[in-house]
């Protein structure tokens, strides 16, 4: 059974000035183990699409149609199954980190909090799986990490602290949208290899947003392109990359070197990504 499965997706948003279809039918579906990737433009409608399916736009901005399950359960048609399911069998990591976390409350505390909710266990118990789960997505210096405020903390890190919640879930599914456009290449391919060590580790499913084919190409089993609320093209990565149909894609391509390392298993995350990029050899 898919984890997550989505047919015929339609957004409409009620703006100021009418109404944009920001979703257009999109069907795609996600097993776990999978890194399933949307990727577009600015504007193409992929965190309309992922904040749709969270049921995290509220019912005066968006109109859904379609159909959507996650582990078996109807998000479309009820708010019902999503109120249970986030942050528990669903986990979003955003672009922004701090805007998943509560500004005003440690790390530690909202660490504790969720894994006394999960497992139903004392203070000093989740505070010890707390420091295990931030010690396994490799924070440095976890126990002063317990005790800091979001703000206090870089974006690389607060990624790991939202993946370590990802992990203390037992989640299976992540929603990374633009998890690491904002960080620099290094903490960038730090926490991509972090993803997929987790996900081998757990065989969570990956739901991954962005507009960056060098990502999308390093992560991906199946890419969807999306342009203008539509999936212009959907395949397994190496169909995608390698004989793109769409004029769209091959546009995207021509931004990445043909030749690259991405298939080496011995060359760096950080290494390949700056090849990607246009960095010199
Ligand atoms: N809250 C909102 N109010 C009005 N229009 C919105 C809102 N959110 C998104 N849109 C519109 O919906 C369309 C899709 O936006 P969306 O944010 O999904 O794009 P995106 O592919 O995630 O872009 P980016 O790469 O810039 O994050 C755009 O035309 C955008 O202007
Ligand atoms: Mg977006």
């Amino acid at each position: 059974m898919p984890i997550l499965s989505v047919r015929d997706l339609t957004v409409d948003l009620m703006t100021a000035g009418g109404v944009i279809r920001a979703v257009d039918g999109v069907t795609f579906g996600i097993d776990s183990g999978e890194t399933v990737t949307i990727i577009g433009e600015s504007g193409s409608g992929k965190s309309t699409t992922a904040m749709a399916l969270l049921r995290l736009l509220p019912d005066d901005l968006a109109v859904l149609a379609g159909q959507a399950e996650l582990t078996g359960k109807d998000v479309i048609g009820t708010r019902k199954h999503i109120d249970g399911l986030r942050g528990r069998a669903v986990v979003l990591v955003p672009q922004d980190p701090m805007t998943a976390l509560n500004p005003i409350a440690t790390v530690g505390r909202q660490m504790v909090e969720a894994i006394r909710l999960r497992h139903r266990c004392g203070k000093a118990e989740a505070r010890d799986r707390a420091l295990a789960l931030l010690r396994q997505v490799h924070l440095s210096r976890p126990e002063q990490r317990l005790k800091q405020y979001p703000h206090e903390l870089s974006g690389g890190m607060l990624q790991r602290v939202l993946i370590a919640m990802a992990l203390s879930a037992q989640a299976e599914l992540i929603v990374a949208d633009e998890p690491t456009s904002a960080l620099d290449v290094t903490v960038q391919a730090g926490i991509l290899d972090l993803l997929l060590e987790i996900q081998q580790e757990t065989g969570v499913g990956i739901l991954l947003i962005t507009h960056d084919l060098g990502v999308a190409r390093l992560m991906s089993d199946r890419i969807h392109v999306m342009q203008s609320g539509k999936f212009v093209e959907s395949g397994p990565v190496e169909h995608v990359v390698d004989r793109p149909q769409h004029a769209y894609t091959r546009k995207l391509l021509d931004a990445i070197p043909k030749l690259g390392p991405w298939d080496d298993p011995d060359v760096p995350t950080a290494r390949k990504l700056e090849v990607m990029n246009g960095g010199s050899s």
